[in-house]
């Protein structure tokens, strides 16, 4: 396990690339309150929160309503995540489920867990179909796909979206790769 201490926007973490507990990604800002779920306040690294309100927008015209659910989330926030999902699950569903502390990509600030403002189960929604066609147009890439647990380390989540500029999405939507390959392959 690598241990990475300084910010870069296009960090790979997964269960072998780790952040440090002091790691705290730059220019984090809050999204707009309209582009949030909830009433809660969340962040992201202002590249993020600017691409994804660009999308909602662009969904928008489409009729779709899609918001943000979570965002960054520091080492401690992540560590309160794990516990609650350990006493509410237990330890098989928090493995394939949910990073630990300092394994999540919520604490690099360029993933953002999306929902469907009127749907509760996202995947049968129709702002999911929209963001698989669209999403790669505003930089994000959906971070854990479908068939994809053996090399990710997590099971499906189609709500779990990372930025990594329009650029690199398209070329990562057009392999048909995951980051994580993506990354091994190019970097
Ligand atoms: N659910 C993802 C893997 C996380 O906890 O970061
Ligand atoms: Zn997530």
């Amino acid at each position: 396990v690598e241990v990475i201490d300084k910010f870069s926007p296009n960090v790979l973490v997964n269960k072998h690339h780790q952040l440090s507990s002091k790691y705290v990604p730059k220019d984090l800002i809050n999204f707009q309150s309209d582009d949030v779920k909830g009433t809660s306040k969340i962040k992201a690294n202002k590249e993020v929160v600017t691409a994804f309100h660009k999308m909602r927008e662009a969904a928008k015209e489409d009729g779709k309503d899609i918001v943000v659910n979570s965002g960054y989330r520091s080492y401690a926030d992540q560590e309160e995540t794990v516990s609650y999902y350990q006493n509410a699950y237990g330890d098989s569903y928090v493995e394939k489920n949910i990073a630990k502390a300092g394994y999540s990509e919520h604490q690099t600030g360029m993933s953002i867990d999306v929902a469907s403002k009127n749907t509760t189960v996202f995947i049968d929604s129709e702002e999911y179909t929209w963001m698989m066609d669209n999403a790669y147009k505003y930089g994000f890439i959906l971070r854990y796909p479908k068939d994809k647990e053996e090399l990710t380390g997590y099971s499906y989540e189609s709500w779990h979206i990372r930025y990594v500029g329009k650029d690199l999405a398209q070329k990562i939507e057009k392999s048909g790769l995951t980051f994580d390959e993506y990354y091994a392959r190019n970097y």
